[in-house]
């Protein structure tokens, strides 16, 4: 509970230093992760990239749900939040970069993602951002492997829609505010 509210606290303090980086006053809830992260077939990846992190809400449980012998690369841009989940998990299936999403290749050796989970604020980042980061992650997951995608509005599903021919869509309202989720895939099935 302690853990939390200072979470709470470090996440409201890099939004009001940053706030269109962050794009959220909270960290996303428990609830909300599980549902995104039922969509996937966490267990079975060999390789698990996450984009945006924050204070590691989906990092805790991905690693939860994870094989003994696959990996995690997290991406977090915030030094201070990139710290944090360096200190926190002291997991050897854990790697925290703290980069953009933009140099995501750069931190994968040649692989591709099983599964690539993103909460990164596409809606407000700048249309060049976006579509530089967008871009990119149809070229960094494996040929079936799942893209899923945690935002608070539905405006990014016509983007999703155009790198993946199937994205599936579901809301969850366990999360302030209700949360959309998307899984997209390369494959039609
Ligand atoms: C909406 S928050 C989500 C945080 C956490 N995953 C959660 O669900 O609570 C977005 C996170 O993405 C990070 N971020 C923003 N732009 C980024 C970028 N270009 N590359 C990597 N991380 C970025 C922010 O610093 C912030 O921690």
């Amino acid at each position: 509970m302690r853990e939390t509210l200072t979470d709470r606290f470090r996440f409201l303090r890099a939004f009001v230093a940053n706030p269109r980086q962050v794009g959220a006053i909270l960290p996303t809830s428990r609830w909300a992760v599980r549902d995104m992260l039922d969509l996937a077939d966490v267990p079975r990846a060999d390789l698990v990239v996450e984009l945006g992190a924050g204070t590691g809400v989906q990092t805790g449980e991905i690693l939860a749900r994870l094989g003994p012998n696959a990996r995690l690369v997290s991406l977090e841009i915030d030094p201070d939040l990139a710290k944090l989940l360096d200190e926190r998990y002291d997991d050897p299936r854990l790697q925290v970069v703290c980069d953009s999403a933009e140099n995501l290749d750069a931190h994968l050796g040649g692989k591709r993602a099983d599964v690539l989970v993103s909460a990164l604020p596409y809606t407000s980042f700048d249309a060049g951002l976006r579509r530089r980061v967008l871009d990119l992650l149809p070229v960094a997951l494996a040929p079936q492997g799942v893209l899923l995608v945690i935002q608070y509005s539905p405006l990014i599903r016509r983007e999703l829609r155009r790198r993946f021919p199937s994205v599936q869509q579901k809301i969850t309202p366990w999360n302030v505010p209700p949360a959309f989720l998307y899984a997209c895939r390369a494959g039609t099935s």
